[in-house]
């Protein structure tokens, strides 16, 4: 089973990582950009930047060591890719 969930995790975490860039650049920064108080509109920027930021590095950390997992898990089906019993 750990076979079909490091690939998963694998996929899912990288939807975490790159999905809110869509956001970010599609809705979020022309909203905040709509805000005319320069302060405001830095004060709100630093805190989605920063919190979009933590879920980033830990989708980030995800998918290194699942990438590193299958990796691993690939190269034990090329060792059994000319078992034929
Ligand atoms: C240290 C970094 C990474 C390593 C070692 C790594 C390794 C791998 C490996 C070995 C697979 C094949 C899994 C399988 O078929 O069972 C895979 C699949 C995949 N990886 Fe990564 N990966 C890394 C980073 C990333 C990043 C940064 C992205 C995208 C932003 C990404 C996107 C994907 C996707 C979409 C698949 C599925 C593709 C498919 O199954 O044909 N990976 N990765």
């Amino acid at each position: 089973m750990g076979h079909a969930v490091t690939p998963w995790l694998h996929i899912l975490a990288v939807a975490v990582w790159v999905g809110p860039q869509f956001f970010l650049f599609i809705a979020a920064v022309p909203a905040i950009r709509t805000i005319d108080d320069m302060r405001v509109r830095a004060n709100v920027m630093r805190t989605i930047t920063t919190r979009f930021g933590w879920m980033a590095w830990a989708a980030l950390a995800v998918i290194v060591l699942t990438g590193i997992s299958n990796i691993f898990q690939e190269a034990d089906d090329f060792d059994h890719l000319l078992d034929f019993d």
